[in-house]
């Protein structure tokens, strides 16, 4: 049997609201003690009774109606992110295309990391073609770049960035297809929304070291992709 439906899978995150407020719908901007204003295929036969619902953790309320088509919107991977605030429900998965990540130490120090070697990351990806998950499905896309090295210094905040950036690429969520905002190329492959410093020993592009605040920054970017330590890595 095929997996939950899109409207099951919305159900699960939330709870039941009796009484909608008098508030709209940001989903749809229609008021949610009326119908969702959005009326596309597979989301009718909806009863009255559980036409609203509130997320469950975050709290925010949305017409069901409109969930599932947000739902049905995106890869339908079980997980669902609230529009307002970004909380993630389930485990968020995205739609970065085949390929390899790998990495290994160098023994040479990072600008502002003078005490500690350097992890390369390398990934590559090749081109290929477009899968129901992107913007242009059977269309091909290409793969500018690749192998793109990324650096991070070999400490211990550098290793816990590592190890969640493996969860990040398993979870799809490094690389997406798009158009490059540095090229303007559509039907590409992209960073997704984790910063990674390709350059060594030099800040030519912005995308270098030094930078005091990038595991910080990482680690935070992670984190609005559902990806934090205390979820993802064995306790010690
Ligand atoms: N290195 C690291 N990150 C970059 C780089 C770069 N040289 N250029 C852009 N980014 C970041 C941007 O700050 C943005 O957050 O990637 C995100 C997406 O930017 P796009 O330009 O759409 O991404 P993409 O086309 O994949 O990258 C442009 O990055 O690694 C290089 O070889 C790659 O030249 C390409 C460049
Ligand atoms: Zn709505």
């Amino acid at each position: 049997r095929k997996g939950k439906t899109p409207e099951e899978v919305v159900k699960r995150y939330l709870q039941k609201v009796r009484n909608p407020p008098e508030e709209d719908c940001t989903i749809c901007m229609e008021a949610l003690s009326g119908p969702s204003g959005y009326k596309g295929p597979g989301v009718g036969g909806i009863s009255r009774a559980e036409s609203v619902g509130r997320l469950a953790q975050c709290g925010h309320q949305y017409h069901l109606q409109c969930l599932v088509a947000m739902y049905n919107n995106g890869n339908k991977d079980g997980s669902l992110q609230c529009p307002t605030c970004k909380t993630i429900y389930g485990v968020k998965t995205g739609n970065q295309p085949p390929g390899k990540m790998e990495y290994h130490v160098i023994p040479h120090s990072l600008p502002g990391h003078p005490d500690c070697k350097t992890i390369r990351i390398i990934y590559n990806i090749p081109p290929g073609i477009q899968g129901p998950e992107h913007p242009n499905p059977g269309k091909p896309f290409t793969a500018r770049g690749f192998p793109r090295h990324c650096y991070l210094p070999d400490s211990e905040k550098g290793r816990k960035v590592l190890r969640l950036l493996l969860v990040a690429w398993d979870r799809r969520l490094i690389f997406s297809v798009g158009t490059s905002s540095t090229t303007g190329e559509s039907d590409t492959v992209i960073w997704n929304e984790v910063h990674h410093k390709t350059e060594f020993g030099s800040n030519l592009t912005g995308h270098g070291y030094p930078d005091p605040g990038h595991l910080d920054n990482v680690l935070e970017e992670l984190r609005a992709q559902g990806i934090n330590e205390e979820e993802c890595l064995p306790r010690e």
